[in-house]
């Protein structure tokens, strides 16, 4: 898989384009809601990845590039505003649609200056091996997340590393909310990952995906959900459409495990899952993960970390359709004992919470 990270940037453009032309062509509000969903988390990831990877280490080795640079990041920082206000804003709002067409202008000018220009510049001047090294780093930060909740727009050119940026393996977690989020991320990644790599390293990046994929369904099925249908206004309807998600995926999942890597028909099957599973996530940020910040005390937010965190530690291997109705968990097998126990140590943490 290439660490490139013009080449990472570049495909993050792709699917910010492919997303902007999902919300171009929807012809009903709802279709258009649906689609700013998806743009809005897919915009934090790209500006995040640039901002905290490429943009620092391009002011300290290219300094000639630099007011280019301020510019960029200043191009993010208008994203940025407009996002914020997108992410409060009703859907039926007049101007909903008007912000959201000025964002796409302003999200397409920047990266089609910076596939022209300026990307150009920077493989020139920082080479083959320094990109590889950011690229590294953007994965890494994918995978760890940030210590900032603002990226360092006037990071210093004085060929220090910024001062305040994050330790390498910071995991900045304030509460489950975080944490999911970055769970989600790194579900993204991994879709990437097992869809570029080939033989053995295809078959073990898979593996990962359905640890990851199972630890991260089973935690929130187990310890998020309900607290969502408890607390939420239409807890129960929100929490509903999500399990029902969760469990297409699953069986989607668990027929890919089935065939195996190898077989033709895998890469397909793995796109849709990986579109299934990332609208899900959205689903989930938009309409589930928002709301639990407003409506549920910020301790038991909190506190759910460790549930999690403890279901990541048992990392069971399968995915078991079913898994997220108790009633339907009626198969027996070796993948259901590890979701059981996943299930239980989750139980349990709750018991000692
Ligand atoms: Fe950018
Ligand atoms: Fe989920
Ligand atoms: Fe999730």
């Amino acid at each position: 898989m290439s660490t490139d990270a013009i080449v990472l940037l570049r495909e993050d453009h792709k699917e910010i384009r492919r997303l902007f032309r999902e919300f171009q062509s929807a012809n009903t509000p709802a279709r258009k809601a649906a689609a700013v969903r998806r743009i809005l988390p897919a915009l934090a990831t790209y500006r995040q990845r640039e901002d905290e990877c490429l943009y620092p280490q391009v002011r300290t080795l290219l300094p000639d590039l630099d007011q280019r640079v301020l510019e960029n990041s200043e191009q993010h920082h208008v994203a940025e505003a407009l996002c914020a206000e997108l992410a409060t804003m009703n859907p039926d709002d007049e101007r909903f649609t008007a912000k959201t067409t000025v964002l796409i202008e302003t999200v397409t000018r920047h990266i089609t200056g910076e596939e022209q220009d300026w990307f150009p510049q920077v493989r020139k001047g920082l080479g083959r091996k320094q990109l590889q090294d950011v690229g590294a780093r953007m994965i890494a930060l994918r995978k760890n997340g940030s210590g900032k909740k603002k990226p360092a727009r006037t990071a210093p050119t004085n060929g220090a590393a910024p001062k305040n940026a994050a330790p390498k393996d910071a995991v900045p977690v304030q509460d489950v909310v975080d944490l999911l989020i970055q769970q989600h991320t790194q579900i993204r990644d991994l879709f990437l990952e097992v869809e570029k790599a080939d033989g053995e390293a295809k078959r073990e990046a898979f593996h990962r995906l359905v640890r990851l994929l199972a630890v991260h369904e089973t935690a929130e099925e187990q310890a998020v959900h309900p607290v969502a249908r408890l607390h939420l206004q239409g807890g129960g309807d929100i929490v509903d459409a999500r399990l029902a998600e969760e469990h297409q995926a699953k069986e989607t999942l668990a027929a890919l495990e089935e065939m195996g890597p190898d077989a033709p028909e895998f890469p397909r099957l793995l796109a849709e899952l990986r579109a299934s599973v990332l609208e899900h996530a959205s689903h989930e940020e938009a309409y589930e993960f928002r709301y639990l910040r407003r409506d549920v005390p910020a301790a038991e937010l909190r506190a759910l970390v460790k549930v999690v965190k403890a279901a990541e530690a048992i990392a069971p291997t399968h995915p078991h359709p079913g898994i997220e109705s108790a009633t339907a968990n009626t198969l027996a097998g070796p993948a259901l004992s590890l979701f059981d126990r996943t299930k239980d140590l989750v139980h349990n943490t709750i018991g000692k919470g």
